[in-house]
C-alpha cells in the first residue's frame, strides 16, 4: 500500500499548517483581547490627561483644546520644535515642562512660546527671572498658532499625568489612586500582558505537541492491529526519525543556506551603513576633566575655554594655560591637576583625544551656527554640562545636517542682512517659515567644496 507513504507527507504538512494557523488565530484573538485591554487602559488615561488640559485651559480662560487628536498633534509638534531643549520631567537646555500649565496661565504661555524674548523685554517678572536662571539662554521664537501651542501643552499635561502615574505604580504608592494613576498603571501593565501572552502561547504549543504525539502513537497502535499491511507499510510504520536523513535533505540545506545568507546580508548592510558613524563615541581622556564639574556645577561659560567658538570655524580645545588660570591655585595637590603641571613643564600640549570629527569633504562652521544662527551648543552636543566624560551626542551625518536645515527657521530677527531675503520669501511663500534651506542651506556646494 503505497498510498500511506504517498499521503503521509502532505498530511503531515497539512497537519502542521493547521496547527500553526490555529495557534496563529488563537494568538491573534489573544492579541486582539490584549489590545482592547490596552486600549481600555490607555484611552481613558489619554482622555483624562486631555480633560485635565481642557480644565486647566478653561480655568485659565484660554483656548479650549485637548482631545486625543490635539495631544497627538502636540506630540509631533513638541518633537520637532521643543524636544531638543525640553523634556517633561527633566531639565535639558530649558526647564522641565511638567506642571507648566499650573505654574503659568495659558494667556502667558502662548506669547512666551511664540516669542519669549518679547516677554522678557516687556519686563515680565517671571520671564526675567527664568531667563536669568537659565544663563540668559534665549529660547527661539516659534511661528506656531494658538491652537498648536495649546495642543503642545495638552500633550505635556498628558505626559506628566502618565509619568506621575508610573512613578506612583513603581513606588508601589497606593495613595496615587486617582483616575490618571490607574490609567497609567494599565499602560505600564501592557508590557506584562505581552509576557503573559507569550507564556500562554508556549504552553499551548507544548500541549499541542504532546497531543499530537499521543494521537500519532494511538494511530500507530491501531495500524499495528491491522493484518492487511504489507512489508513496506510496516517498514514505514516502524520507521524511526532519521536525523542523518534530515541533515542530508536538500530542502533543509536550502532553507538553512538562505537564512544564513539573509543574516549575513543584514549584518553586512548594517556594518556598511555604520561605517564612519561614531555617534556615542566616548574615549577616555588623558586627564579626568569633567564638564559636569566645570560647565555644570561651577557654571564656567563654554567660551571661557572654547574661546573661538563664536568667532571662527572651529571651536578650539583650551591650552593648559587656560587651566592654569584657576589651577595655579585650585586643587594643586590633586594627581590629575599635577598632570597639567607636567605638561607645562615638558612644554607639551595635553594629548586630548578628539571626539567630533567630520570628514574633510564637509565644511562646518561654528560661528555660523553659534553666533549668526544663535543655536545653543547643546542642540548639537547634547547636555555637555551634565557629562562627566564628553561623548558624541549627535550622529554628525549629512542627513542630520540637512534635516535641521530643512526645519530650522533662520534667525533673521534684528539682522538687516536678511530683511530683503525674508520679504522676498514671504511674498512668494506666504506663511511658510524662512528656513535655512529656503536660503539655500541644502545646496551641495554650501557644505562641500
Ligand atoms: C534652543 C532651546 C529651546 C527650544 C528649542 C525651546 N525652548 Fe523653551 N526654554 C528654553 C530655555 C533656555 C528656557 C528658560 C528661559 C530662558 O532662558 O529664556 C525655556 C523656557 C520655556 C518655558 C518656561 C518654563 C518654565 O518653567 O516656566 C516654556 C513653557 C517653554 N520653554 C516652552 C517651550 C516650547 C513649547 C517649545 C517648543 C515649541 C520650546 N520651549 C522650545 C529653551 C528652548
Ligand atoms: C574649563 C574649560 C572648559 C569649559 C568651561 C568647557 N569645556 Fe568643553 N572641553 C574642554 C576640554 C579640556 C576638552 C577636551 C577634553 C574632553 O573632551 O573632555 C573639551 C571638549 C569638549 C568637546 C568635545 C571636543 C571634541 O574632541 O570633539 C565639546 C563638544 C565641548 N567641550 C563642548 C563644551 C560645551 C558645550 C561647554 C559649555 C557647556 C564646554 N565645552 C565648556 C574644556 C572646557
Ligand atoms: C575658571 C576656573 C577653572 C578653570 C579654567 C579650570 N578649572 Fe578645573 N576646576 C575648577 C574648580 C573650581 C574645580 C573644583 C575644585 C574642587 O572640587 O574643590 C576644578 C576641578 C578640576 C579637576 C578635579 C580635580 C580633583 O582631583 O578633584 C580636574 C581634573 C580639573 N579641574 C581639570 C581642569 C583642566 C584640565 C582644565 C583646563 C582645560 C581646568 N580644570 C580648567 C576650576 C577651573
Ligand atoms: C549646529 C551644530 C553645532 C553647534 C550649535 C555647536 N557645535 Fe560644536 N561641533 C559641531 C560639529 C559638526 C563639530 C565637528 C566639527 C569638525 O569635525 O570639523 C563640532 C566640534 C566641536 C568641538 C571640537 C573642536 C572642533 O571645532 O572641531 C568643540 C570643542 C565644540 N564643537 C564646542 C562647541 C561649543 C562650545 C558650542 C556652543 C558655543 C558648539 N560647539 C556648538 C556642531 C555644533
Ligand atoms: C540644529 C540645527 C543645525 C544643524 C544640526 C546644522 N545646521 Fe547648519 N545651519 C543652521 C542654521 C540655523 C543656519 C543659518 C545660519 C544663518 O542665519 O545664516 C545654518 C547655516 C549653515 C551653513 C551656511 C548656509 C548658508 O546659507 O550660507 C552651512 C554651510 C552649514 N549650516 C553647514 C552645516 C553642516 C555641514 C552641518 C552638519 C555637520 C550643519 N550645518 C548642521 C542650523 C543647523
Ligand atoms: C548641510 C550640509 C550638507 C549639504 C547641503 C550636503 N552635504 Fe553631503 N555631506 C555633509 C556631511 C557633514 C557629510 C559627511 C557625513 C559623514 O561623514 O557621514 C557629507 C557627506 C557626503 C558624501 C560622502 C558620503 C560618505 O559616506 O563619505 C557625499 C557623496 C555627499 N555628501 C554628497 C552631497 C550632495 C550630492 C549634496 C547635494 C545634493 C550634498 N552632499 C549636500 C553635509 C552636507
Amino acid at each position: 500500500m503505497n498510498s500511506i507513504r504517498l499521503r503521509s507527507l502532505p498530511h503531515l504538512l497539512l497537519a502542521l499548517f493547521l496547527t500553526f494557523a490555529g495557534t496563529q488565530q488563537a494568538a491573534a484573538q489573544d492579541a486582539g483581547a490584549t489590545t482592547t485591554v490596552k486600549k481600555e487602559g490607555v484611552v481613558p488615561g489619554a482622555t483624562d490627561g486631555a480633560n485635565a488640559a481642557t480644565v486647566t485651559a478653561a480655568a485659565d480662560g484660554g483656548a479650549s483644546g485637548g482631545d486625543a487628536a490635539a495631544i497627538a498633534a502636540g506630540d509631533a509638534l513638541f518633537k520637532t520644535n521643543c524636544a531638543q531643549c525640553h523634556a517633561v520631567n527633566e531639565v535639558i537646555v530649558g526647564p522641565a515642562l511638567a506642571g507648566i500649565t499650573k505654574r503659568r496661565t495659558i494667556s502667558w504661555l502662548i506669547p512666551w512660546i511664540k516669542n519669549s524674548s518679547k516677554v522678557v523685554a516687556s519686563g515680565d517678572e517671571y520671564a526675567v527671572a527664568i531667563y536669568n536662571k537659565y544663563n540668559k539662554q534665549q529660547m527661539p521664537s516659534f511661528a506656531l498658532s494658538d491652537s498648536e501651542v495649546t495642543s503642545i501643552l495638552a500633550w505635556v499635561t498628558a505626559e506628566e499625568g502618565k509619568a506621575v502615574a508610573t512613578a506612583g505604580v513603581t513606588a508601589g504608592n497606593a495613595a496615587a489612586a486617582d483616575g490618571q494613576a490607574e490609567a497609567g498603571g494599565a499602560d505600564a501593565g501592557a508590557g506584562k500582558y505581552v509576557d503573559i501572552l507569550l507564556i500562554v502561547l508556549v504552553v499551548v504549543l507544548i500541549v499541542l505537541v504532546v497531543t499530537l504525539v499521543i494521537i500519532g502513537n494511538l494511530m500507530k497502535d491501531v495500524l499495528r492491529g491491522r493484518k492487511d499491511l504489507d512489508g513496506r507499510d510496516v517498514e514505514i510504520l516502524e520507521q524511526r526519525f532519521d536525523w542523518g536523513k534530515m541533515y542530508r535533505s536538500p530542502v533543509l540545506r536550502g532553507i538553512v543556506g538562505v537564512v544564513f545568507a539573509l543574516v549575513l546580508l543584514y549584518e553586512g548592510v548594517q556594518t556598511v551603513m555604520a561605517v564612519g558613524l561614531t555617534q556615542g563615541y566616548q574615549p577616555t581622556q588623558p586627564i579626568a576633566f569633567s564638564h559636569k564639574l566645570h560647565a555644570g556645577e561651577h557654571q564656567i561659560n563654554c567660551a571661557y575655554c572654547h574661546t573661538s567658538v563664536y568667532k571662527s570655524k572651529s571651536a578650539n580645545i583650551p591650552s593648559a594655560n587656560i587651566c592654569m588660570n584657576c589651577h595655579s591655585q585650585i586643587k594643586t595637590e590633586s594627581p590629575e591637576i599635577k598632570k597639567i603641571y607636567r605638561a607645562i613643564e615638558r612644554k607639551q600640549p595635553i594629548q586630548w583625544v578628539r571626539i567630533h570629527n567630520l570628514p574633510d569633504l564637509a565644511y562646518f562652521n561654528h560661528s555660523q551656527h553659534t553666533q549668526v544662527a544663535g543655536l545653543q551648543c547643546q542642540t548639537c552636543h547634547g547636555p555637555i554640562q551634565n557629562m562627566e566624560v564628553v561623548y558624541q551626542y549627535s550622529a554628525l551625518t549629512m542627513g542630520w545636517c540637512i534635516n535641521c536645515h530643512r526645519e530650522m527657521p533662520v534667525n533673521a530677527k534684528d539682522n538687516k542682512y536678511y530683511d530683503n531675503l525674508v520679504k522676498l520669501h514671504d511674498t512668494k511663500n506666504a506663511g511658510a517659515p524662512f528656513t535655512v534651506s529656503s536660503n539655500g542651506g541644502t545646496e551641495c556646494s554650501k557644505c562641500h567644496y
